[in-house]
C-alpha cells in the first residue's frame, strides 16, 4: 500500500481557482495564494508563477529526475512540499536550499538511487518525512541533522530490520515510525536497542510485514504509544509465538488481526491469543478476519484493558470479568452472541452494532454505564425497556435504532430517567399505550428519534412532559385526523423538528403555537400546497424551513413577506412551481432571494414534458415584462386611436355629413321639387347689399324669383351644414355667389361655395352664378377653390354703382337665374 500523505490541518481548505501562465503551466491555487497544486502536469521545472508566499505546494506526478540546487526558486514560506511520483532519482547536496523551511516533505514513489549526504540534512525544520515506496533497503538514510523530526514514514520499501540509526536517540520529538509493508521477518533484542533508549510516546506501525519470529525479550520494558501488528505474521504459529515474543511490552493501544480474509489461515488453536496476556496494553483493536470452527478465547487476555474494539470477531459469549473496562465496541460479530454483561461496574460505553443475532440475557448492575448503542442487531425486544437496563441509572444515550421490532411495556422508561438521547428510528415500535404518554418520565430527554417507526399519532399532547426536548425526529410516521394540531402543545423547548414524509396535507395555523424556540423545521416529502403556517408570529426563531418535494406551485407575496425575519434557509426544491407570467411576482422573489434558497438550482418549473427541466431561476422574466409592456402599449394605442378618430370625426363632421349628403342627393335623382329658385352664398358683412339690392330686385321683380337666404330661410335648430345642403344647395335650382373681399375671408362662404361646386360637378349643370360685388385681387381669389376659373373665363356678372349698368346687370342676372345662362 503506498501512501499519499498530505499534511492535514496546516491550511484551512480551500476554494481553488485556476491560474494560467502560458505553456503547460496550469496550477490551481486557493484564494489566499497559499496553496498551489500542480499535480499531474508532467512539468520539468517549478513554474515561475508560484509566488514566494506559498505555504503548501503539491507538485506530485511531474517529471523531476534530478533535484539540483536551482530547481526551486526561493520559497522560504513553504511548509509542505509534496513530490510524490516525480521520477526523482538523484538528490543533490543543496537541492532543498531554497525551500529550507519545509516541515513536511513527501517523496513517495520516487525511485531514489542516490541522495547526497547533505541532501535531506539541510532541512533542519523538517518534522515529517515520507519516503514510502522509494526502494529503500535500510534505515541508514542521512538524516542525522533532522533533530526536529517527529514522523518518519518508510512504508512499502525493502527494509529488513527495525534497527534504528543511533543518532535518532537525539530526536526528542520523534513519535511515529511507519514501517508497514517492508521485508522485516525477524525482530531481535539488539534491533530494538535504540527504540528502547528513545523511550517516549512512539507509534510503531509494523503491519503487513512477513514476520516469522520475535525474539523473546525484544520488547521487554519498551513503552510505545501504539503498536500496529495487523497482518504482520506469516502464519498462525508465527502469530501465536510472536505475541509471546512481545511479552513485557507496555503499549497504549494495540492493533492486531488481519486486514483481509485469508481462508488458508484457519485457526486450530483456541488459545492462539494467549501471548496477549504478556503484553501490557490499555486499548486493543482486534480485526478478526480469520476463520475458526470453534469458539476462540478472544477476551481472556483482555481483562485488564480499558477499551476493547472487536470487529468481525467470533466471540460467543462474554463470561469474562473485566477489571477496568470502560468502553466495549463489538462490530459485525460473526457468531450469535449471548450477552451477559452484568456487574461491569466500570463500563461507561457499550456499542454493539450490526451483529448476528444477539441474545440479551440481562444487562444489569452497571452503574457507570452512560452510552448504550445496540443499533442494527435485528433485535426483537418484548416488554422493553426498563427490564433490559436495570441498575443503570446513568444511561444518558440509548440507541436502539435499526432493529426489528420493539414492544414497549406500560411504563417503558421507568428508572431510566437520565436518558437525554433516545434513538429508536427504523425500528417498528409497538406500544400498549397508543397515546405515547409513556415518555412522561423522560424529563431530561433532549433528543428523540422515532422516525420511521410505523407509528400513528392520535389527538393527544404526547410530548408535553418532555420539558427539555430540543430535537424531535418523527419523519415517516402518520397522524390520525387533526392530531398534528395537538401533538406539539407545550413542547416549548423544541428547536428542531423533523416531519418529513408524514403525508401532511395542511397544517393548522395553531399547530406550532408552543414552538417559539423552533429554529429548524423539516417538512419535505409531504403534500403541502401552502406556507401560511410559517407566517405565524410564534415561529419567530425559525431560521431553516425545508418544504422540498411538496405540492407547492405558488406562494402569495404577502406570505413571503411575512416569513420569519431570521429565516436564512428556505428549501423549496422539487415542488411543482408554476412558471407563467401570472406568477411573475413569485418568480421574481425566488430569483432575488437565492441566498435564502440554498437549493435554488433544484427549484424547477412544473414539468411540461419529460425532457424539459427548466430551473425557475432561469425563467424568462424579461419575456413577461415585454408581454406586459406590449399589452399596455396596445391598450394605450387603441385608446389614443379612438380618441383621435373621434376628434377627427368631430372636427370634420361637416365634410362627413357633406359627403354623406352628396351621396344621398346623388341617389335621390333629379326630379325633385325645388323650394327656391336660387340659393345665395354671401358674407354676412355684405348683407346690406343683398337685402337692399338683390332681394329687392329679384324677389319683387316680374316674375318674382324666390331666393334662399341663410338669415331668413334656414330652419332653426337644424345643423348649419344640413341647412346649407338640404335647404340651400339641394333645395334651390341655382346658386348665386356674391364675391367680395368679405366673401373671400369667410370660411363659411368658401365652404358653401365648394359644396355648391361639387354639387354642380355631379349634376353636370352650370348652375352657379357668380356676382362680383367688388374687385378682389387675383392672389386672393386663388385661395377660394374654383373661383379663379370662373373669373378667368369671364363667366360672372359684375356689379357697379352705375345705375345704367345696373339695369343690364339685373336683366342678365334674372335671365341667368330663370333660364340657365
Ligand atoms: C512527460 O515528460 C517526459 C519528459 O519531458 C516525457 O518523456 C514523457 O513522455 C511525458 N509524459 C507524458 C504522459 O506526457
Ligand atoms: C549537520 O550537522 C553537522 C554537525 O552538527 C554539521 O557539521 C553539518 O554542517 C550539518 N550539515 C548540514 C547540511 O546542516
Ligand atoms: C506521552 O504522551 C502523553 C500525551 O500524549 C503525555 O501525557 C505523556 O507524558 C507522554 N509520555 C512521554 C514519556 O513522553
Ligand atoms: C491483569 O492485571 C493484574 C494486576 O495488575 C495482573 O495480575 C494480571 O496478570 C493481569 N492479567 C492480564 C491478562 O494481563
Ligand atoms: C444510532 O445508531 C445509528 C446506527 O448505528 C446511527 O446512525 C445513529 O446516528 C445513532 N444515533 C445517535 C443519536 O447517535
Ligand atoms: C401547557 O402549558 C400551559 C402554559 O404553560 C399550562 O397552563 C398547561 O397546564 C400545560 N398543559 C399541560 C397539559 O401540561
Ligand atoms: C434574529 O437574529 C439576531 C441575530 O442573530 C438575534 O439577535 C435575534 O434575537 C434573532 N431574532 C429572533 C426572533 O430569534
Amino acid at each position: 500500500m503506498s501512501v499519499f500523505c498530505i499534511a492535514e490541518g496546516i491550511l484551512p481548505l480551500m476554494v481553488f481557482i485556476l491560474i494560467q501562465n502560458g505553456n503547460a503551466e496550469e496550477c490551481t491555487k486557493d484564494v489566499y495564494n497559499r496553496y498551489y497544486s500542480c499535480e499531474g502536469r508532467n512539468l520539468t521545472y517549478i513554474p515561475t508563477s508560484i509566488p514566494s508566499s506559498v505555504e503548501k505546494l503539491d507538485f506530485s506526478f511531474n517529471w523531476l529526475p534530478s533535484l539540483q540546487k536551482h530547481l526551486f526558486p526561493p520559497l522560504y514560506d513553504l511548509q509542505v512540499l509534496d513530490l510524490t511520483r516525480c521520477q526523482i532519482q538523484f538528490i543533490a547536496d543543496d537541492a532543498f536550499h531554497n525551500v529550507k523551511n519545509v516541515t513536511t516533505l513527501i517523496l513517495t514513489g520516487n525511485p531514489i538511487s542516490y541522495t547526497s549526504p547533505d541532501g535531506l540534512n539541510s532541512l533542519h525544520k523538517l518534522k515529517r518525512l515520507v519516503l514510502a515506496d522509494t526502494g529503500l533497503l535500510s534505515l541508514s538514510v542521512q538524516l542525522n541533522n533532522l533533530t526536529k523530526l517527529q514522523e518518519l514514514n518508510v512504508g512499502t520499501n525493502m527494509i529488513q530490520t527495525i534497527a534504528l540509526p543511533r543518532f535518532m536517540i537525539n530526536f526528542k520529538d520523534f513519535c511515529v515510525l511507519d514501517l508497514h509493508a517492508n521485508k522485516i521477518s525477524s525482530l531481535k533484542v539488539d534491533h530494538t536497542a535504540v527504540l528502547r533508549e528513545m523511550k517516549g510516546n512512539i507509534t510503531l506501525k509494523l503491519s503487513s510485514n512477513p514476520i516469522l519470529h520475535i525474539e523473546p525479550g525484544a520488547f521487554k520494558d519498551i513503552y510505545l504509544k501504539e503498536l500496529n501488528i495487523q497482518s504482520t505474521f506469516v502464519s498462525f504459529d508465527a502469530m501465536r509465538d510472536g505475541l509471546k515474543g512481545l511479552g513485557g511490552l507496555h503499549v497504549g493501544k494495540l492493533l492486531i488481526g488481519l486486514y483481509v480474509v485469508d481462508r488458508s489461515k484457519v485457526i486450530y488453536d483456541a488459545n492462539y491469543l494467549d501471548g496477549l496476556c504478556l503484553i501490557n496494553f490499555r486499548e486493543i483493536y482486534f480485526l478478526q478476519k480469520d476463520f475458526s470452527d470453534s469458539e476462540i478465547n478472544v477476551l481472556q487476555c483482555m481483562v485488564n484493558a480499558t477499551k476493547i474494539i472487536l470487529k468481525r470477531a467470533t466471540i460467543g459469549s462474554m463470561h469474562v470479568s473485566f477489571h477496568q473496562l470502560k468502553e466495549l465496541y463489538i462490530y459485525r460479530s460473526r457468531m450469535p452472541i449471548v450477552l451477559d454483561l452484568s456487574h461491569l461496574h466500570t463500563l461507561e460505553k457499550l456499542v454493539l452494532n450490526d451483529s448476528k443475532p444477539v441474545y440479551l440475557h440481562g444487562m444489569n448492575d452497571m452503574p457507570k454505564l452512560q452510552h448504550v448503542d445496540l443499533s442494527g442487531n435485528q433485535f426483537n425486544l418484548v416488554d422493553c425497556c426498563s427490564r433490559f437496563f436495570t441498575g443503570m441509572p446513568n444511561i444518558h444515550t440509548l440507541n436502539l435504532s435499526f432493529n426489528s421490532i420493539i414492544y414497549l411495556s406500560n411504563n417503558p422508561f421507568a428508572g431510566l430517567d437520565s436518558i437525554e438521547i433516545l434513538d429508536i428510528h427504523l425500528t417498528t415500535l409497538r406500544s400498549l399505550n397508543a397515546q405515547f404518554k409513556f415518555f412522561k418520565s423522560l424529563k431530561r430527554l433532549r433528543y428523540l428519534d422515532i422516525s420511521h417507526t410505523d407509528s400513528t399519532f392520535l389527538r393527544t399532547m404526547a410530548f408535553r412532559y418532555l420539558i427539555s426536548l430540543k430535537v424531535l425526529k418523527m419523519a415517516g410516521n402518520r397522524f390520525q385526523g387533526d392530531a398534528l394540531s395537538y401533538i406539539f402543545k407545550n413542547v416549548t423547548s423544541l428547536e428542531r423538528l423533523y416531519l418529513s414524509n408524514c403525508g401532511i396535507q395542511n397544517i393548522d395555523r395553531r399547530a406550532f403555537e408552543s414552538l417559539s424556540n423552533l429554529r429548524h423545521l423539516f417538512l419535505s416529502q409531504n403534500k403541502l400546497t401552502v406556507l401560511d403556517f410559517a407566517t405565524q408570529s410564534y415561529l419567530k426563531s425559525l431560521t431553516l424551513l425545508d418544504v422540498g418535494m411538496n405540492s407547492i406551485f405558488s406562494i402569495p407575496l404577502h406570505t413571503l413577506k411575512n416569513l420569519p425575519t431570521n429565516l436564512s434557509n428556505l428549501d423549496l426544491s422539487f415542488n411543482p412551481i408554476e412558471c407563467s407570467c401570472s406568477q411573475i411576482d413569485f418568480i421574481k422573489w425566488l430569483v432575488n432571494h437565492q441566498q435564502l434558497l440554498r437549493q435554488s438550482a433544484n427549484i424547477s418549473c412544473k414539468i411540461l414534458s419529460q425532457d424539459l427541466n427548466l430551473r425557475v431561476i432561469d425563467f424568462d422574466i424579461e419575456g413577461c415584462v415585454h408581454m406586459r409592456r406590449l399589452t399596455i402599449a396596445l391598450c394605450v394605442f387603441a385608446v389614443t386611436f379612438l380618441v383621435f378618430v373621434s376628434l377627427l370625426i368631430y372636427k370634420f363632421q361637416f365634410y362627413l355629413r357633406y359627403g354623406y349628403i352628396l351621396l344621398r342627393g346623388y341617389r335621390a335623382s333629379r326630379q325633385q321639387e325645388w323650394s327656391y329658385d336660387a340659393f345665395v352664398i354671401y358674407s354676412s358683412k355684405d348683407e346690406a347689399w343683398v337685402m337692399d339690392e338683390l332681394v329687392e330686385n329679384l324677389e319683387n321683380g316680374n316674375p318674382p324669383i324666390h331666393l334662399c337666404l341663410h338669415v331668413r330661410d334656414f330652419e332653426a335648430g337644424k345643423a348649419i351644414t344640413s341647412n346649407i345642403i338640404d335647404e340651400g344647395i339641394m333645395g334651390s335650382r341655382k346658386v348665386i355667389v356674391v364675391v367680395s373681399k368679405h366673401f373671400i375671408e369667410s370660411s363659411w362662404c368658401r365652404f358653401e361655395f365648394e359644396v355648391a361646386q361639387s354639387w354642380q360637378v355631379m349634376e353636370r349643370n352650370a348652375n352657379i352664378i357668380i356676382i362680383i360685388l367688388e374687385e378682389v385681387e387675383e392672389e386672393k381669389s386663388k385661395k377660394v377653390f374654383g373661383l379663379h376659373k370662373h373669373l378667368k373665363n369671364n363667366t360672372y356678372l359684375k356689379w357697379s354703382g352705375n345705375p345704367i349698368n345696373n339695369m343690364t346687370f339685373w336683366i342678365r342676372l334674372r335671365k341667368a337665374v330663370i333660364t340657365g345662362n
